[in-house]
């Protein structure tokens, strides 16, 4: 073997190991710190949907980015993530729903309900539709979170 072959195998052996030992410690790594958060849109369709979701006021009942209205206390459910439970194609449908309520159906005052979209323009809904669906929650947290359900309602620990 020359020694410049000998380098490459010897940068390509380096690397293999110190992917092992990263992808190892990332399983054992504690989460608490990371943001589980995050979305695949680009920075154009983010900032045209930004526009849209600020306009139609839905920050007055939903969190995003950990931002909300601080003046309401509507508990509709957070935003972030919400790519990661529902598709494109159904966030449109509810979005252009006449009457959101028969998706989802809702035991609050009818002040605090989704209000129906159909109005806005196909354009801006497809573009929010787009949008949070590119919000995604990392398979970790999702995991955690599911964990943590399942033990509220069943008392029963699954990791033991
Ligand atoms: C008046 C408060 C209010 C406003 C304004 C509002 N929402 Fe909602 N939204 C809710 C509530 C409450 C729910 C839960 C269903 C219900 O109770 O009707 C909900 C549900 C949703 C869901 C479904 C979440 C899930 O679990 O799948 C999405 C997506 C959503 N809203 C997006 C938006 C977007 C985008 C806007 C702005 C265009 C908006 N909302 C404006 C209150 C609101």
């Amino acid at each position: 073997m020359k020694g410049g072959e000998k380098f490459v195998l010897a940068v390509v052996g380096g690397l293999l190991v110190f992917g092992v030992v990263r992808t190892s410690m990332h399983v054992e790594e504690p989460h608490e710190s990371d943001i589980p958060y995050y979305s695949t849109a680009s920075s154009d369709l983010a900032r045209r949907a930004t526009d849209i979701y600020r306009a139609n006021t839905c920050r007055s009942c939903h969190s995003l980015w950990s931002m909300k209205d601080v003046m309401q206390s509507v508990p509709a459910p957070m935003l972030d993530g919400i790519g990661s439970l529902r598709t494109e194609a159904w966030l449109y449908e509810y979005l252009s729903s006449p009457n959101p309520q028969s998706i989802i159906p809702t035991r609050l005052k009818k002040k605090y309900q989704m209000p129906s979209f159909a109005g806005m323009s196909e354009e801006d809904r497809k573009t929010l539709a787009s949008y949070l669906a590119s919000l995604k929650v990392k398979d970790w947290y999702l995991e955690q979170t599911k964990k943590e359900e399942q033990e509220k309602l069943t008392g029963v620990d699954s990791s033991k």
